[in-house]
């Protein structure tokens, strides 16, 4: 199977992403960020509800991204803000995985 379907676009192959590691991904400017945690892919808005940085900078641990900055966490899997200075949640995304490639659902 390619593509899955409508609004599902191709990021990269899996291994690309190392298990606890997040990497960019930009689309009509743009900018996501792909984790790979302990329990799979996960996709969500790029930059930081905090001050616009890019998560993709930041640390994987466990389902937890800790932002590069300010050291603000989210919960990769809800984009739940878990601690301060972040209060507004992140958006995420749905991923899926076909043939050992990583897509992202971006409805238009
Ligand atoms: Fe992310 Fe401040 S910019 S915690």
């Amino acid at each position: 199977m390619s593509n899955p379907g409508p609004d599902w676009y191709l990021v990269g192959p899996t291994d690309a992403l190392d298990e606890e590691d997040v990497m960019p991904y930009d689309r009509d400017g743009h900018e996501y960020a792909i984790y790979h945690t302990i329990n799979g892919f996960f996709a969500s808005d790029g930059m930081c509800t905090h001050e616009e940085e890019p998560l993709a900078d930041g640390i994987v641990i466990d389902n937890v991204i800790e932002c590069p900055l300010h050291q603000g966490r989210f919960d990769v899997r809800s984009g739940k803000a878990l601690s301060a200075p972040v209060c507004v949640d992140l958006k995420t995304f749905a991923v899926q995985i076909h043939d050992e490639n990583i897509y992202i659902r971006i409805p238009q």
